[in-house]
């Protein structure tokens, strides 16, 4: 055991990627929470749902155990499944694709747009088949898809929609909150996530059927909830008409997620304007292009992505991340494209070159960015980024 290495407690780290903002007030909240009667599927989960629902403004929402199993039952609750397709960008966390087999349907891999990296309404129209059912968006980045152009290609050949807006929370596209275009939403509260609940996640969707059905499988596929059975007849007298599965929240999550959700706000405008610091230091730099800036405050900034342009900035981008973390600064790339897994390069299906995705794949690199982060640890990224594109 002494010999496992805990990279994240480096000391040699002075940036790290992410750090968690979880206040004194939250573990306060969950420290009491642990004296409920009902430590999980209780009312924090429902004050929970509540207060979540009215922030994005959608009619129902259903919080579960992370945004995969908000993917997964989604599809299961739509009735996709065997020899459907779903049409999925190549350019997101593989949650998104591994939901869709989990459904036991075929994940079709459409390309992104070059500037947004959101889902090509283009490319969603080049992988259309006799087979689609589904296309699910991802709002990339915290930027929102375009919600008009993917829910008239919904319209036209009668497709579901599941948003995927697991960097999503606080991102509106025409004023309104997204997750509320498509059948449902699914957002996650991982703890990178703009709130987080530590695991968690949440569907939401404006169709009561919708709703109903994914509360029931998200406890096992039981009709009644444990207070409806107590409070009248006999518990253990419940209904099961499909196998469900266990994606229940707890009580402690739920309730760390009530705390979280009233700093939204707060958290979002500390994550916008780091985005922002960010791009006026960096704009200038030659070989890199920043993200755009459009609509800013319906953006989410759940991610901060760079762009270091091939034969334009001295050093790859692979070179840069080595570098930047022998300066003690954190990077990542979101994401592997889908199709350079093994998994989607057997059970993935294309009718697109996906061509941008796997462009941008050699050239961004996401910088730290979280509601704490300080300006001086935004000036050291910047200066070091400067400085390696001076020496060489
Ligand atoms: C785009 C996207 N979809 C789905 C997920 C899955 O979320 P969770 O970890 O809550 O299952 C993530 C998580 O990082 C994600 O980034």
């Amino acid at each position: 055991m002494k010999n496992i290495k805990d990279s994240f407690a480096n000391p040699n780290i002075k940036v790290p990627f992410f750090t968690p903002s979880l206040s004194t007030s939250d573990k306060k909240a969950v420290l009491d929470a642990l004296n409920g009667k009902l430590l999980t599927n209780g009312p924090k989960l429902i004050k929970f749902e509540n207060q979540f629902r009215k922030f994005v403004n959608s009619k129902y929402s259903v919080g579960v155990s992370n945004a995969t199993a908000a993917l997964h039952l989604s599809l299961k609750v739509l009735g996709i499944g065997k020899n459907d397709e779903v049409i999925v960008p190549n350019m997101t966390f593989v949650a998104t694709a591994n939901a869709v087999l989990l459904a036991g349907a075929k994940p079709v891999l459409a390309d992104v747009e070059e500037d947004t990296m959101n889902i090509s309404p283009e490319s969603i129209l080049s992988n259309i088949s006799n087979k689609t059912k589904a296309i699910m968006p991802v709002h990339f980045a915290g930027r929102s898809c375009d919600m008009t152009k993917i829910m008239k290609i919904a319209k036209s050949y009668k497709l579901f929609v599941v948003e995927d807006c697991a960097h999503a929370i606080g991102t509106k596209f025409k004023k309104k909150h997204v997750g509320t275009f498509g059948d449902c939403g699914c957002f996650s509260f991982y703890p990178t996530k703009n709130i987080t609940t530590l695991e968690g996640g949440m569907v939401i969707s404006n169709n009561k059927k919708i709703a109903e059905n994914t509360r029931i499988a998200r406890n096992h596929g039981i009709t009644h909830s444990l207070t409806e059975r107590y409070s009248k007849g006999f518990p253990w007298d419940y209904e099961i008409d499909d196998a469900g599965y266990n994606y229940r929240l707890d009580e402690i999550r739920a309730t760390l997620g009530l705390s979280q959700l009233k700093k939204i706000q707060i958290m979002n405008k500390k994550r916008r304007d780091a985005f922002k610091y960010y791009n006026k230091f960096l704009k200038n730099i030659t070989g890199v292009s920043i993200p755009n800036e459009k609509n800013l405050n319906d953006h989410a900034c759940h991610l901060y992505v760079l762009r270091i342009l091939k034969n334009k900035f001295p050093i790859s981008r692979n070179q840069l991340f080595k570098k930047l973390l022998s300066a003690g600064i954190r990077t990542t790339v979101h994401y592997k494209p889908l199709n350079k897994f093994l998994i989607y390069r057997k059970l993935g299906i294309t009718r697109d070159k996906l061509e941008n995705s796997n462009k941008l794949y050699d050239e961004i690199i996401s910088l730290p960015l979280y509601p704490d982060i300080k300006k001086q640890e935004q000036d050291v990224v910047i200066k070091t980024i400067i400085s390696i594109q001076k020496n060489l």
